[in-house]
């Protein structure tokens, strides 16, 4: 499968990964934290890594663990821009930090096909990094998460940004996309990410790979004729011909891009994060 790169900017940098571990820099701060795709060997040395990094996230269970720091006195909550975007960052225990800065070729693909007052559509939303972008040129953003702790973070960002007017919604991203699809809604821009292991309206548990067609096949009812939709993707059991053919259906006369999202380090290392589907 072809690549696709996210660049790497001053407020973000991939500095090395190896040893199913990453090192990356924030604006000043650098992490050290699990990777399971990083299974080839680093650059640096363990040393090198260590002596670089503020904090380092062990794992105590397969979803969480506790952040170790190692240079005493570095603050725990900070900020990072992308453009004109605020990012507040602080250390979770399930070892994100506040944004997925691999998604930076999108955000980018977003500012290049959105316009001023297009309604946008960001399910599965985290901290909002492409409801601030689509915001900023102007779009009318609808930005839904089922997290509430992960809504007020979103809105925190809005206001770091000095933004306004996102509509929140706490809610299921399929239950919302129905909804608005019966009520014969359409977006220019759509954008998910949905997680690997998801939880339903019901409390139910779902695997992406039984979830993804009608997840497309909603998106496909709501996209605007020459709209775009991008979907991440991040299950080994999601083959690329099962996304192209799901898509296809869905979208016979669009242009379908599906790439392994990447990201390449300092050291010369590359990263995959999963697939980046782009239809538009
Ligand atoms: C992988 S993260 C998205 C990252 C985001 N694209 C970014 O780059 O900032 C997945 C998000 O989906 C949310 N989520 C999980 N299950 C959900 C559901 N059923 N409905 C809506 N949101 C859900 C989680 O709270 C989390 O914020």
């Amino acid at each position: 499968m072809k690549r696709i790169f996210s660049g790497q900017w001053s407020g973000y940098e991939l500095i090395d990964a190896g040893n199913n571990k990453k090192l990356e820099r924030w604006g000043n701060i650098i992490t050290i934290r699990p990777e399971r795709n990083a299974y080839f060997s680093p650059i640096l040395t363990n040393q090198e890594w260590k002596q670089k990094a503020h904090f380092e996230f062990v794992e105590e269970s397969t979803q969480t663990g506790s952040w170790k720091t190692l240079k005493q006195g570095t603050p725990k909550e900070w900020q990072i821009n992308y453009k004109a975007c605020v990012f507040n960052l602080r250390l979770t225990k399930f070892k994100h930090i506040g944004i997925f800065p691999e998604q930076q070729t999108n955000w980018d693909f977003i500012k290049n096909h959105i316009h001023k007052e297009d309604k946008f559509l960001n399910l599965f939303a985290y901290t909002g990094g492409a409801s601030l972008i689509a915001n900023s040129a102007g779009a009318d953003v609808f930005h839904c998460d089922s997290v509430k702790q992960i809504i007020s973070w979103s809105k925190e960002n809005m206001e770091s940004s000095n933004q306004a007017n996102i509509h929140w919604v706490l809610d299921d991203a399929l239950k919302f996309a129905k909804r608005e699809a019966k009520r014969g809604k359409l977006y220019h821009g759509i954008v998910m990410d949905p997680p690997a292991f998801g939880i339903g309206a019901k409390k139910e548990r779902w695997k992406i790979e039984n979830k993804f067609p009608e997840l497309v096949q909603l998106a496909s009812q709501l996209l605007e004729k020459t709209g775009f939709l991008i979907i991440n993707t991040y299950s080994p059991k999601l083959k690329e011909e099962e996304i192209q053919d799901t898509v296809k259906e869905s979208f016979p006369s669009k242009r379908i891009e599906i790439n392994k999202l990447s990201l390449k380090s300092t050291t010369g290392k590359t990263l995959e994060y999963g697939e980046l589907t782009r239809v538009y």
